[in-house]
């Protein structure tokens, strides 16, 4: 693909879309659009690209820093690829002091990952993420998907392996340690 193709990505996908979007702000605070329009280019398993944020600082005549800068800020915007699923896991301070990175350890070796790895059956990627307003709730995470997102609080390592078999097919490891 041509980098010229790839900066047409959104516009030529999602033409409605991105007219209906920009229609709900007046021309000298169309910058708001920035968060939907990030939001519809991760529609179908896309990603917040280098090429969409440019795109995007083109339809808004904005800087590509500030819309990387959102990108990087938001847990729910991504410039990189995963899997299906993304499993966040908030491993911030709060949550850490009540074993949020065990958790974490344990989510993963469920699936045979490493912290930012995705299952090689592309269902799964597994991220620690910021603060995600839960911080009484941990170990706590959100999955991300094609639905939208659910969040998932006081968790146990059961609990997080019945959420794994009910969204996907990914080969998991069933042996009760730290099925607490
Ligand atoms: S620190 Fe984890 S939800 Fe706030």
């Amino acid at each position: 693909m041509s980098s010229n193709t790839a900066n047409q990505t959104l516009r030529t996908r999602y033409s409605a879309e991105v007219k209906d979007i920009l229609k709900r702000y007046p021309d000298d605070q169309k910058r708001s659009a920035v968060m939907p329009l990030l939001f519809l280019s991760q529609k179908e398993g896309l990603q917040a690209t280098v090429s969409v944020m440019s795109e995007i600082a083109q339809i808004l005549d904005i800087s590509i820093t500030q819309v990387a800068s959102i990108v990087g800020f938001y847990t729910l915007y991504y410039s990189h690829s995963g899997g299906k699923n993304r499993i966040q896991i908030c491993t911030d301070l709060p949550c850490a002091l009540r074993g949020a990175d065990d958790f974490a350890d344990k989510v993963c070796e469920k699936l045979g990952v490493k912290l930012g790895e995705t299952t090689e059956d592309g269902e799964f990627t597994v991220e620690s993420v910021m603060c995600l307003a839960a911080c009484d709730k941990a170990p706590m995470f959100q999955v991300q998907n094609g639905d939208g997102i659910t969040y998932h609080e006081r968790q146990t390592i059961s609990d997080v392996q019945a959420v794994i078999e009910q969204l996907g097919n990914a080969e998991i490891d069933k042996s009760p340690e730290g099925a607490e």
